[in-house]
Parts: structure tokens; sequence; C-alpha cells
């Protein structure tokens, strides 16, 4: 589908019986609230499987690994900080706490409820659930973008192509981390702007930029091809990366490898 215009995109989300092919439609929504009503039982799924330990429920396969690296990131950092800071962009139901306390079940290095997490999503009824579902853990929740100093950053790909629409915001959000871990697709040239099938807009940002923003002394960055997102696209890379202190991150990396 061609898309002229960037304002003729919104989520959309119907619900109703079927009959035969015959569809009939009991309710529908739009735009936020169809992306709400739809990923909020999502991901409260999610939460459940790793609260049950059914983990075979969780809807990305790849999560419990995506959740390791966390772990091992977090096990790390707590030899060198007191009080571990957690950052997330795209917290989303702030479900990190429930995987960190999945593995922690069975390996015991951290405290999670000693973790303060920080957590940045544009939906209110995301950090609304996120904070009635989380009673005992140390929690402040934004809407927008904040400046704050972490040992852990971590994002999913889709949510900093949500949240980041320039690099020198998204690099400097790195470079306040002591350790970064997230998938992403840059633009092997400048930005791009697109949407995804949520119907949300997305910016891809520039490899090269991001580089260059992100060259300095005593940091570190590693980008190895994705082997779960493949790109046609020649005016795309996906990597999975690693930024941070050079000594955090070389650690971590032995770290992950006891996972
Ligand atoms: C792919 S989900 C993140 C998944 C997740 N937290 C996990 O660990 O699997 C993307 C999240 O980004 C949020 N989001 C979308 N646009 C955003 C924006 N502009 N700023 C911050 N968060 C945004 C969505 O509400 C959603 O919770």
């Amino acid at each position: 589908m061609l898309i002229n215009k960037m304002e003729d995109v919104k989520s959309y989300l119907e619900f109703g019986y079927k009959k035969g092919e015959e569809k009939v439609i009991y309710d529908s929504k739009e735009e936020q609230d169809a992306y709400d009503f739809f990923m909020v039982p999502r991901y409260l799924k999610d939460i459940i499987s790793y609260r049950t330990g059914k983990i075979e429920n969780v809807h990305h396969k790849d999560d419990l690994t995506d959740n390791k690296k966390k772990y091992a990131a977090l096990t790390t950092c707590k030899r060198f900080s007191e009080n571990l800071v957690f950052y997330e962009v795209g917290s989303s139901l702030m479900g990190v706490i429930d995987s960190l306390e999945y593995i922690n079940r069975q390996t015991g290095k951290l405290d999670i409820k000693k973790i303060q997490f920080i957590g940045v999503d544009n939906s209110k009824m995301m950090n609304h659930v996120a904070k009635y579902i989380h009673h005992g853990y140390d929690i402040k929740l934004y809407e927008g973008k904040t400046k704050i100093e972490c040992d852990v950053f971590f994002a999913k790909g889709v949510s900093i192509l949500y949240a980041f629409e320039n690099e020198e915001i998204f690099c400097s959000t790195l470079l306040d981390s002591k350790i970064s871990i997230f998938d992403y697709t840059f633009s092997t040239k400048d930005k791009l702007n697109e949407f995804v099938g949520t119907g949300k807009k997305v910016t891809f940002l520039s490899l090269d930029k991001c580089r260059e923003l992100l060259d300095k002394e005593g940091k570190i960055l590693i980008l190895e091809p994705s082997q779960r997102i493949k790109n046609d696209d020649e005016k795309k890379v996906t990597y999975e990366c690693i930024f941070g202190d050079k000594e955090i991150v070389s650690l971590y990396l032995e770290e992950l490898k006891k996972s």
C-alpha cells in the first residue's frame, strides 16, 4: 500500500463476531485507544506467563534472551553501584520487573526490589497499569523522555524507532548509561521517517551520525548483525547493539556467558 501523506495513517482495532464470511462489528477503536486496547492485554499475558513460570506463553520467543541480557548487565553493574538504576524507553507495563524476578528465582544474584526502575512510555494507560501491578517496587514513570543517569539503559528497537526522532537525543541517552543494550534498525544514509504495522510513525536514525556521536574516550560500541530481523532494503541495517564503559561492557560479556 502506498501512503502519500503521513497524516493518512492511524492505528485501528475492531472487535465483533463472524458469521460465515460476514463480519459484525461490536466496537472499534482508533489511534492510541486502539494501541492500548490491543497491547495492554498482550503485555499483561506476558507478565502472567513470567509470574506463573509458563514462559512458553510469552508473545515474543526471544523475550527471555533479551531479559537475560538485562539481568547480566544489572549483575555486572552491581559490582560498581550500591543503588542500581534501570532505565527503559518504551517501558510498557514495566514487565521487565516480572522477567527479572523470574530469572532471579533461578539464580538469586539480584534483589529486584532494591533496583530503581525508570520508565518512559507515552501511553497513559500503560503507565497506570504498570504502577497498579507492581506494588513494593521502586518505579518512576514518565510520558516523555527525561535525562537520566543510569546503570543500565534498555529499549526494544521498535521503542527507539517510536520515541527518538534525532540522533543527538538518542546518543546522549546512551552516553548517560554505564551500559546500554538494544536492537535497532539504522538508516544507512540520512534518517528516514515511515510507519509500522501498529500505525505509529517511526524514525530510522542514521548509523553514521550515531557512530560519530558515540565515539568517545572510554566508551565502546559493539554492533552484531541481527539474526532475528533481516533487511532486504539496502537503506536499512539491523543490529544487536551494546554500548557503554569499556570495562563494564567487557565484564558484561563474561557475565552473559554464564547465563
Ligand atoms: C515494542 S513496545 C516495548 C516492549 C517492551 N517494553 C518489552 O520489553 O518488550 C513499544 C512501547 O513503546 C511505547 N511508545 C510508543 N511511542 C512512544 C513514544 N513516542 N515515546 C515513548 N514510548 C512510546 C508503546 O506504548 C509501547 O509500550
